[in-house]
C-alpha cells in the first residue's frame, strides 16, 4: 500500500494511535454505523438527536482514518430497508447531507477527500441527490480518501442488479456464458473499482450483516463494538484497527 502519510511524525497524535504498524494499515474500511436511536433513547431524547449526534462523528472518524493511511472509508448511512421506518424519521435522515456536507466540506476539500455514494438515486428526495452530488463534485479531483457513503444502498438489490445487467450483455451478445467470471460479476456491482473491504466494523452490539456488501465482504476481518455509533471516538477505532493487525488473513491457504 501507498505510504503517502508520516503520521507517526505528527505532533497532535491521540495515544493509541501510535502503536500502530505503518505497513498493516487496511486500504478499505467499512463501518455500520449503528445505534444512533438507542444512543437517543438512553439519554431520553428523540431518535433524530441520536441521527444528528451520529452525523457529528463522520467527521472525526474520517480524520483518524486518514490520519493513519487509509485508502478508502466506506459508512453504510441508510439502506433500503430503512425506508420502512416512520416517514418524520427517514425525513430526517434525508435532510443530514444537505446538514453535513455545508459544515464539514471545507476541511474534507482541505484534507484531499473525495466524495463517493455507493447506493441508488432513485427514491432519494432532489435536495439530498444536490447535496450528495455537489459534493462529489466538488471533491472529484480529490486524490487523498475516498469518502464513501452507502446511502439507499442494499447488497441483495445490488447483486440481483449485476446479475440483471450480466443476462443483458449475455442477450445481447457482449458477453459469453463462459466469460462470466467474478471480475465481471464485481464489475457490474455499485463497488466496482473499490477493493473490497480489509476491515468492517459494526457499532451497537448487533452481529449481523443487515445487507451490507454480502459478496465483498467474503473475506473481510468483522470487529464488532456494544458501543453505539455517537460514542464511538477515534481511540475506539484505532483500537479495531489494532486489532485487525493482530489477526492473520488466510483466505483458504495456510
Ligand atoms: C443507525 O442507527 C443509523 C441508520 C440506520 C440510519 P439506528 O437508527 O439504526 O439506531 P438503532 O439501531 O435503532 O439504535
Ligand atoms: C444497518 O442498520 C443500516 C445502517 C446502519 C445504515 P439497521 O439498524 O438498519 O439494521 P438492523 O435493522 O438492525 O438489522
Ligand atoms: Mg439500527
Amino acid at each position: 500500500m501507498s505510504q503517502k502519510k508520516f503520521w507517526f511524525g505528527k505532533k497532535k497524535q491521540v495515544d493509541s494511535q501510535s502503536d500502530l504498524t505503518e505497513d498493516n494499515i487496511p486500504r478499505h474500511v467499512a463501518i455500520i454505523m449503528d445505534g444512533n436511536g438507542r444512543w437517543a433513547r438512553r439519554r431520553g431524547l428523540p431518535r433524530v438527536a441520536g441521527h444528528h449526534s451520529g452525523m457529528k462523528n463522520v467527521k472525526k472518524i474520517t480524520i483518524a482514518a486518514d490520519d493513519i493511511g487509509v485508502e478508502i472509508l466506506t459508512l453504510y448511512a441508510f439502506s433500503t430497508e430503512n425506508w420502512k421506518r416512520p416517514q418524520d424519521e427517514v425525513d430526517y435522515l434525508m435532510s443530514l447531507p444537505q446538514e453535513f456536507f455545508p459544515l464539514e466540506i471545507e476541511e474534507l476539500i482541505e484534507k484531499n477527500v473525495r466524495i463517493r455514494m455507493t447506493g441508488w438515486k432513485e427514491g432519494v428526495p432532489g435536495h439530498t441527490l444536490e447535496a450528495v452530488e455537489n459534493a462529489i463534485e466538488r471533491t472529484k479531483h480529490n486524490t487523498g480518501l475516498i469518502l464513501n457513503f452507502a446511502f439507499n444502498y442494499g447488497s441483495r438489490k445490488e447483486m440481483t442488479e449485476a446479475m440483471r445487467a450480466m443476462v443483458r450483455d449475455v442477450q445481447l451478445g457482449k458477453l459469453k456464458p463462459e466469460d462470466i467470471t467474478e471480475e465481471e460479476y464485481s464489475n457490474r456491482l455499485q463497488t466496482s473499482g473499490l477493493p473490497d473491504p480489509d476491515l468492517l466494523i459494526r457499532t451497537s452490539g448487533e452481529l449481523r450483516i443487515s445487507n451490507f456488501m454480502l459478496w465483498q465482504l467474503a473475506y473481510t476481518e468483522l470487529w464488532f463494538t456494544d458501543l453505539y455509533w455517537p460514542e464511538f471516538s477515534e481511540n475506539h477505532f484505532f483500537e479495531a484497527i489494532r486489532e485487525y493487525q493482530n489477526r492473520v488473513r488466510r483466505y483458504g491457504g495456510l
